[in-house]
């Protein structure tokens, strides 16, 4: 999901649709998983994906759904759009991700919420490859896409196959980061700014991109898509961390578990890593101003 420096939800601001007892529904389910399951698949997927409640549904305004239409939710994760949409709207949604691990806890989640999803909404998942869909073609209706195109080492060849299974007149939301948009001050510790860059270079070297959101469009475009939209959804905040914050426990277990490979890729000396994180680890608390852009681009499927 975001950088190893994430999201501190506890200074979010700005417009959050309907956040009321009704969500809360959604968010117990996942803590109460995450409570049975305290080494979650996924590493720290699942803890981000509680703290990034907030942030996500602000999304929600953004994505028209047309009733008991065929939703696919590509990397869907532990599927809190997909969960949320079902429960906003009539839809047959399919999550679809590649780690099957994580996709049975979705699923798992998913069947405890039953009843709380649209009485006319099913909800069921799919293991599978996103540049190669296990899907017929023009299966859906309508695709999401959230946090995922920065991970794909082809992202041209998935766009390919989206507009595969989509039938004519879909629309597929796509969500994703550029970290060219983000503004941090004061500036992070030396400490904090090296494990960002080693983490970060880990990703590139993976296939990933950081800086997609900028070239979403002309991923869709030139694959065949017409882009019907294409929005910078910036949120500004103060953000207020202290060492045994949940959110500050998030970043340095993302970055723990990626100790191993940033040793192995000669990105940082295993000594200057431990003491990198331990600094991180105890800063004092602080506050910081913020601002991250997310690119929501709205593309139809002639
Ligand atoms: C950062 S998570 C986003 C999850 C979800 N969309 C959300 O908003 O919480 C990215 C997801 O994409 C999946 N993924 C990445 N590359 C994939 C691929 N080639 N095929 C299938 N799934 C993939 C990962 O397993 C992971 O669950």
């Amino acid at each position: 999901m975001g950088r190893a420096g994430g999201e501190d939800p506890r200074g979010a601001s700005g417009p959050v649709p309907d956040p009321g007892e009704d969500w809360a529904v959604l968010d117990r389910a996942y803590a109460e998983y995450l409570d049975g399951n305290p080494d979650p698949p996924g590493g720290s997927l699942l803890a981000q994906t509680i703290l990034t409640g907030r942030q996500r549904r602000a999304l929600l305004p953004h994505l028209e759904a047309a009733r008991g239409v065929d939703l696919i939710d590509a990397g869907t994760g532990f599927a809190p759009l997909l969960l949320e949409l079902a429960h906003r709207d009539e839809v047959r949604a399919v999550g679809v991700d590649g780690d099957g691990r994580v996709l049975a806890a979705a699923a798992s989640i998913a069947g405890r919420l039953s009843d709380w999803l649209h009485p006319r909404s099913s909800a069921r998942f799919v293991q599978g490859d996103l540049l190669s869909l296990p899907f017929a073609d023009a299966s859906f209706d309508v695709a999401t896409v959230r946090l995922v195109v920065q991970h794909l080492a082809e992202p041209q060849r998935f766009v390919g196959e989206l507009l595969r299974v989509l039938r004519p007149g879909a629309s597929a939301f796509v969500v994703d980061v550029d970290d060219g948009l983000g503004l941090t001050y004061p500036p992070p510790s030396p400490e904090r700014a090296a494990l960002e860059e080693a983490f970060d270079a880990c990703q590139a070297a993976a296939g990933g991109d950081r800086l997609v959101g900028r070239k979403l469009s002309t991923y869709f475009s030139s694959g065949g898509f017409e882009v019907a939209g294409i929005e910078l959804l910036a949120e500004a905040r103060h953000v207020v961390t202290a060492p045994a914050d949940a959110s500050r426990l998030l970043v340095t277990s993302r970055l723990a578990a990626a100790r191993e490979e940033i040793v192995r890729r000669g990105l940082l000396a295993e000594e200057e890593f431990d003491r990198c994180l331990a600094a991180v680890a105890n800063e004092p608390a602080s506050a910081r101003f913020r601002v991250e852009g997310l690119i929501l681009l709205t593309a139809r499927r002639p």
